[in-house]
């Protein structure tokens, strides 16, 4: 599953790859169907919506879920991984990202560094983020925004915007936004389910409110090198993981055993 000498180049120049397709119909509907029940649970891990009931974002599913526990051992994520970092890597953090219909809210521009370094003193920004889409990803319901070429800026200045929604983030000035536009204009990568992006800590991103009936869910799996691991543990660590274990790669079909007994069980 490694990447290509083009994508990798892609991926140095302009901070982030789009890969359609990346994961199976198959292994799409598994994960949308545990993701579904994990929304239903009420546990520290769902942070909701500033408005309401509605799920902003599952943290940590990967450590109590067995079909999240094996997307990150899948190697079509560990294998570009550690391609891209040039080290073994662990997670950092996992979400699930809700973006629901009419609900879902803002995520303001920022870079994810500016947040490990600030909160969690990542020593440097060899650390990066596979997104997964749960559902179709279009031009209404909130795609992610990236500036392509940020990335090489390193890590931006941010301040701590505790209020703009329900979740504290290291965001950039508006500023520095324009300038940074300016220079690498602005790209929302859109597709069906189960496409992929890998994308740099320091890409700058970003992505507006749903206003439209669709739900955009995406899950987030962080990875750092662990020669980069995080030395302030202020956070709680379903946010901030403490296990700095290298993930290993396990089988093609993971995933897919790994939902199998659940599915018989749901039948
Ligand atoms: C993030 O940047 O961490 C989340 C953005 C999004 O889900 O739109
Ligand atoms: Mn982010």
């Amino acid at each position: 599953m490694k990447l290509t000498d083009a994508q990798m180049k892609h991926f140095d120049e302009q901070g982030y790859i789009f890969l359609p397709d990346w994961f199976s119909p198959e292994e799409v509907a598994l994960m949308k169907r545990e993701t579904n029940a994990i929304y239903a649970q009420r546990r520290p891990e769902n942070v909701r919506e500033r408005t309401g009931d509605v799920v902003r974002t599952a943290f940590a599913c990967h450590t109590y879920n067995p079909v999240f526990e094996a997307l990150v051992h899948h190697p079509k994520f560990v294998e570009p991984g550690e391609q891209m970092l040039g080290d073994r890597m662990y997670i950092h953090q996992f979400k699930i990202n809700g973006k629901a219909a009419f609900d879902g809210d803002v995520w303001q521009w920022h870079q994810d560094y500016g947040t490990w370094k600030a909160d969690d003193d990542m020593p440097t920004s060899r650390a990066m983020n596979l997104a997964v889409f749960l559902d179709e990803v279009n031009e209404f319901n909130g795609p992610l925004w990236f500036i392509p070429k940020s990335h090489k800026k390193g890590a931006i200045e941010a301040s701590h915007d505790l209020s703009t929604t329900s979740y504290p983030l290291w965001v950039i000035d508006n500023d520095l936004i324009r300038q940074l536009v300016a220079q690498g204009g602005i790209v929302a990568p859109k597709g069906g389910p189960g496409s992929a992006l890998f994308f740099s800590s320091t890409l700058v991103h970003g992505s507006p409110p749903n206003m439209s009936p669709w739900d955009r869910k995406i899950i987030y799996v962080s990875l750092n090198a662990v020669s980069n691991a995080i030395r302030s543990f202020k956070r709680p660590d379903y946010i901030a993981h403490r296990d700095f274990t290298p993930v290993d790669a396990w089988s093609d079909d993971c995933l897919i055993k790994a939902g199998e007994p659940r599915r018989q069980a749901a039948e």
